[in-house]
């Protein structure tokens, strides 16, 4: 290995934790050089650097300038992903972008273009992809136990916590649709080597508006994909404080061959504590902490999985690999693009009450 990859975090919020965990994690393991964080909140920033040790920025230019990084994440809000995407490539950066890629179709060809043109790596955090249950359910598709897809169903719904909590202020920019089905139309996507061809959507807003949240309760997708398979998604983010987990998600898939469902959420471990007001199930499979035997915090999970494999695709560039040669591996610029069209198209179809076909 030549130099170790050389890794900047952009917006360290709830998610943005998550690549500073993993970043900890690799570096710890001698795997990537962790350099720095950039958030404009400063006190989040403070909290930050005592817990991750990296160094920080209010201003993310001024962070890729200093650091020269080779690559940099990108966990801020959706609707800044794509200034923020562009920047980084102009400076000649690899990204990594939080899903979605953009909420445009056309900001995604635009982020597209531009890596494309500059020879750099876009990848997107799609993180399903790295749940060993879905990579099984990949692995039968792929062997053809299937036989052909038919149609499939997913289902993914957090507690009222995300939007009402996390943040109201931009909980309107999003929705259920753009921050939790665009996974799951990826993972089917994937699973079903497929894509979107039309999309009818209908969704609620009630339960967010009655406390002053200009959100969508709940909203669901029919689409119409190519080789007539269809997928149908099912998401919300208004489930009680008392739900057992933060989110309840599931996937099922039909062939002409086979089906395989799988229950997400509940892998089989539920705990009740008095200091707790709820029944909880324990996802391990997508995070955990653990303590090494000298006593350093190991994180792991296919969450903390997904971001890594940026780190390595970009160890692999720098050890002499090629962009070809990762053609196919990782999700890339164009998984984000298909997802946000299928997403897009859902939110038009909820504007118009219309059947969208996909251009
Ligand atoms: N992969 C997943 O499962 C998953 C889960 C949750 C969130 N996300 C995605 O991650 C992204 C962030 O979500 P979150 O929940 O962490 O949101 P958040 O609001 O908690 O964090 C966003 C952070 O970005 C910072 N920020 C805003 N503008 C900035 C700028 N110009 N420069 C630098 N920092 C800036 C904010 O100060 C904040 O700390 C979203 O795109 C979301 O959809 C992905």
């Amino acid at each position: 290995m030549a130099t170790k990859a050389k890794i900047c975090v952009i917006g360290g919020g709830m998610f943005g934790e998550m690549h500073l965990r993993t970043f900890r994690q690799l570096e710890n393991e001698g795997r990537c050089e962790f350099q720095a964080l950039a958030d404009i909140n400063e006190e989040l920033l403070r909290q930050r650097r005592s817990e991750y040790g990296m160094r920080t920025y209010t201003d993310y230019v001024e962070m890729i300038e200093r650091e020269q990084p080779d690559g940099v994440t990108i966990a801020t809000p959706d609707h800044l992903h794509r200034q923020i995407a562009l920047e980084a490539i102009e400076r000649g950066v690899h990204v990594f972008v939080e899903k979605p890629l953009d909420v445009t179709a056309e900001g995604c060809r635009e982020i597209i273009e531009a890596a494309d043109e500059a020879g750099l790596l876009l990848e997107v955090d799609f993180h399903k992809r790295w749940d060993p249950y879905h990579l099984e359910m990949k692995r039968l598709a792929e062997e053809g136990h299937f036989g052909e897809v038919e149609y499939g169903y997913a289902w993914m719904e957090d507690r009222i916590e995300v939007p009402r909590d996390w943040w109201p202020d931009w909980a309107g920019e999003s929705s259920p649709a753009w921050f939790l089905a665009i996974h799951m139309v990826d993972l089917f996507r994937w699973i079903a080597d497929t894509r979107g061809v039309a999309v009818y959507a209908t969704g609620v807003k009630k339960k967010l508006a009655s406390m002053g949240v200009d959100a969508w309760d709940s909203i669901s997708l029919s689409v119409r994909m190519e080789n007539e398979v269809s997928f149908q998604c099912q998401v919300s983010w208004i489930l009680p404080d008392a739900f057992e987990a933060i989110v309840n998600q599931g996937i099922r898939i039909v062939g002409t061959e086979g089906i395989m469902e799988v229950d997400s959420q509940d892998r089989g471990a539920a705990s009740c504590f008095a200091d707790v007001d709820r029944m909880q199930t324990h996802n391990l499979g997508f995070f955990r902490e653990t303590k090494s035997k000298a006593g350093q915090t190991v994180y792991g999970g296919y969450g903390i999985d997904a971001i890594a494999d940026f780190a390595d695709n970009l160890q692999f560039l720098l050890d002499g690999g090629s962009l070809d040669d990762l053609t196919g591996k990782y999700p890339d610029g164009t998984d984000g693009l298909e997802a946000t069209k299928i997403v897009q198209a859902a939110h038009e179809s909820l504007a118009t009450g219309r059947l969208i076909e996909i251009a």
